[in-house]
């Protein structure tokens, strides 16, 4: 972790590249540990753990969502949706899709005749998803590195917020190059670094004081809501990503960074 001057605002924890890259699936596999947040687990029981923490939070994650972003959240999902291009009659799927938000916003753009999935591994979240979700949209249960679709199935995939939650990056972003049919879009909506220093001091300020006390006494935890921003300062910078995707054999690869960079999309085609 890089250190920084003891100071009100004393709370720069962002990840160094070394520190980074051990979050990737080569440093997971050889160790056999993944970490969430500055935690690190059993490779095996991450996703336990991130079930955990999405299983207390489920009821309130809406809210928190609106109350800790401001509402803005809802402006970076239209413009990740809007990466997609989707046109009526098409097939999206949204991987972690948690309560639905974005698979909603492809819903609409789809129509009747169109598909739109939610795709996520816990249930609770998608029973949230459901009470509010539009009609055509459709809640599957499964994990993220093994996408229960076949190949070529989908004409644009989506992920928010959702890919640093996974315990193989890469492998979860195969998965989605996979069920992408070919010349499909692919975008990715992730909490990245701000790139102004000051707007980063006042960010990071927020997210370790104010988050995890908002977050206890909305959500009853404020565990879960000190985890979360430890787990955007030890994820890929956009570069990174971008060349992981490359990788993968993304092409035409976009980044658009978002409120100075607080969050990023990076749309790309198979
Ligand atoms: C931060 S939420 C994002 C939800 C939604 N995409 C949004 O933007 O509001 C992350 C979601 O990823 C899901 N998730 C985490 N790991 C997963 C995995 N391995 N497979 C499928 N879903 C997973 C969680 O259950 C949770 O619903």
């Amino acid at each position: 972790m890089e250190s920084g001057k003891k100071m009100i605002f004393n709370t720069n924890k962002w990840y160094n590249k070394a520190k980074r890259l051990e979050q990737l699936e080569t440093h997971t596999r050889q160790t056999r540990t993944a970490t969430f947040g500055f935690t690190a687990y059993a490779e095996s029981d991450k996703i336990h753990r991130v079930n955990r923490h999405f299983n207390t939070i489920a009821t309130r994650y809406d809210l928190m969502n609106t109350i800790l972003s401001g509402g803005i959240h809802y402006a970076w999902k239209r413009r990740a949706v809007e990466t997609l291009m989707i046109k009526p009659g098409k097939k999206i799927l949204d991987v972690c899709g948690g309560t639905g938000d974005i698979a909603c916003l492809s819903a609409s753009r789809v129509g009747e005749k169109g598909v739109s999935i939610v795709y996520d591994i816990n249930r609770k979240m998608m029973e949230q998803g459901k009470k509010k979700a539009m009609k055509g949209v459709t809640f599957v249960q499964g994990d993220a590195e093994s996408i229960s679709f076949p190949d070529n199935t989908f004409d644009a995939v989506s992920i928010g917020f959702g890919i640093r939650n996974v315990t193989h990056l890469e492998t979860g972003f195969k998965e989605i190059f996979r069920v992408l049919k070919k010349g499909g879009t692919m975008c990715c909506l992730e909490f990245s670094k701000p790139d102004n220093p000051l707007f980063r001091s006042l960010y990071d300020w927020y997210s370790f004081r104010i988050m995890p006390v908002l977050g206890g006494l909305i959500t009853g935890s404020k565990e879960a809501y000190t985890a979360f921003p430890e787990t955007i300062r030890a994820f890929p910078l956009p570069e990174e990503l971008c060349l992981i995707l490359k990788k993968i054999g993304f092409k035409e690869i976009n980044i658009k960074k978002l409120t100075n960079g607080i969050a990023v999309i990076h749309s790309a085609k198979k």
